[in-house]
């Protein structure tokens, strides 16, 4: 139950990551909002660009750019002084709860020097030892703890007493192996193409699946239905580049395991009603020897309804490839 994280493609621009974490409300009121329309056509897919209402397609759009986080500073500037194996533990493994936003209902953030060397409130160590006794007891990340080789990383830069280091100019996964957060890339449509009506597995890619079908009366509602892309906050629309291969492994509840393929085309998954998945369900993505876990167990099955462009409900993005 570990992931892996170890493949990052380099993004354009740094940004700090979404300013909101839009919660129920924010859902129920962009259903409404969403506002699909009924023909399907290739001017205008829908009628609406956006589920959420936030941001568009256009070029740099979204809600993500830096005038818009809380946290004023972009990923790599708010890491600078972590040495970067260091800045790659945190970053992997710990970052899409722990980030500059927080998710999944993590209590500190882990990215910054200060917040790495600030006490922790359980036992006035600092946040990074008290992430090594986290990672020993195989309770961080839940459900599994980490590999000794990330343990004796965050260890010896304790034993280092916290020397200052680096990871380079912005995008810096380079010589050092760092791999910068993921979830801080800027918003873009990797493939620089978007889907422009008719309907298909290939359809509306990143838009919340069920919920459209279900306004609609028309097309199927499927257990389980998202969208896989390569970088975290692509729009919505955007057909997925590079996924060629990778695929959604979702646990039922009763503990059966289903693979569904991630379309090369697109990036949708979907199941199909001979899979009969029961839920709650638990889902990770698999890639090239490399997963992405979703630790906690949910009971919507439209992924994109949470994995908007900004993520919603504590979801740190899209379904984004290991
Ligand atoms: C899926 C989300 C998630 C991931 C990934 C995750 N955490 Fe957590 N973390 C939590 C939650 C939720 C809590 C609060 C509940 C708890 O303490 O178990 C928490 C609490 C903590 C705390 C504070 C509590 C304490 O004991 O001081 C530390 C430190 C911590 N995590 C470290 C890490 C480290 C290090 C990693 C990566 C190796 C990591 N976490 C990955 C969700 C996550
Ligand atoms: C904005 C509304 C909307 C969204 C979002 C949407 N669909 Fe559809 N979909 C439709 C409509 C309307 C139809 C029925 C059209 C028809 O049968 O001509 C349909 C039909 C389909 C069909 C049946 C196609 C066929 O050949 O009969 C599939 C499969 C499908 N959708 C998959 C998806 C997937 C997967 C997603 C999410 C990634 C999705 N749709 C998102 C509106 C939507
Ligand atoms: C109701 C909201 C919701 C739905 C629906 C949902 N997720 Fe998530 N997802 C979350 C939250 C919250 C997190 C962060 C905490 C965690 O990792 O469990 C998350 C995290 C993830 C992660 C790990 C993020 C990372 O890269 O570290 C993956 C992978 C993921 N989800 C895949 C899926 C897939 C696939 C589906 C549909 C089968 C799905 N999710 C449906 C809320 C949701």
């Amino acid at each position: 139950m570990k992931r892996f994280d170890t493949h990052f493609r380099s993004f354009g621009a740094w940004t700090a990551r979404s300013s909101t974490l839009a919660l129920g409300a924010a859902i129920a009121f962009a259903a409404i909002a969403a506002g699909c329309g009924s023909a399907i056509s290739s001017a205008e897919p829908f009628g609406s660009t956006g589920d959420t209402g936030s941001g568009t397609t256009g070029a740099g759009g979204g809600t993500t750019g830096q005038g818009g986080g809380t946290t004023g500073q972009g990923g790599a500037a708010a890491a600078e002084g972590v040495p970067c194996d260091v800045a790659a533990v945190f970053a992997s493994a710990c970052n899409s709860c722990h980030g500059a936003n927080l998710s999944g209902g993590a209590p500190v953030r882990l990215v910054t020097y200060a917040e790495l060397t600030a006490p922790s409130a359980i036992d006035g160590k600092t946040e990074t030892e008290r992430s090594i006794a986290r990672m020993q007891a195989g309770t961080m990340p839940p459900g599994g703890g980490a590999p000794a080789g990330e343990i004796a990383t965050l260890q010896a830069w304790v034993d280092d007493g916290f020397q200052k280091g680096s990871c380079g100019g912005a995008g810096g996964a380079g010589a050092g192996g760092a791999a910068p957060d993921p979830f801080a890339a800027a918003p873009q449509c990797s493939s620089g193409n978007t889907w422009k009506g008719g309907a298909s597995n290939d359809m509306a890619p990143g838009r919340a699946c069920n919920q459209c079908h279900n306004q609609q009366g028309e097309g199927p509602v499927m257990t389980i239905a998202g969208t896989v892309y390569p970088t975290a906050h692509e729009p919505n629309n955007c057909y997925a580049a590079d996924v060629t291969g990778a695929v959604v492994e979702v646990t039922g509840a009763d503990g059966q395991k289903f693979d569904l393929t991630v379309n090369p085309s697109s990036g949708n998954f979907r199941s199909h009603n001979s899979q009969s998945i029961k839920k709650p369900y638990t889902a990770k993505v698999k890639y090239q020897g490399r997963e992405r876990i979703m630790v906690a167990a949910q009971s919507e099955g439209d992924c994109n309804l949470c994995h908007t462009q900004d993520g919603t409900q504590g979801a740190p993005g899209r379904v984004l490839l290991p």
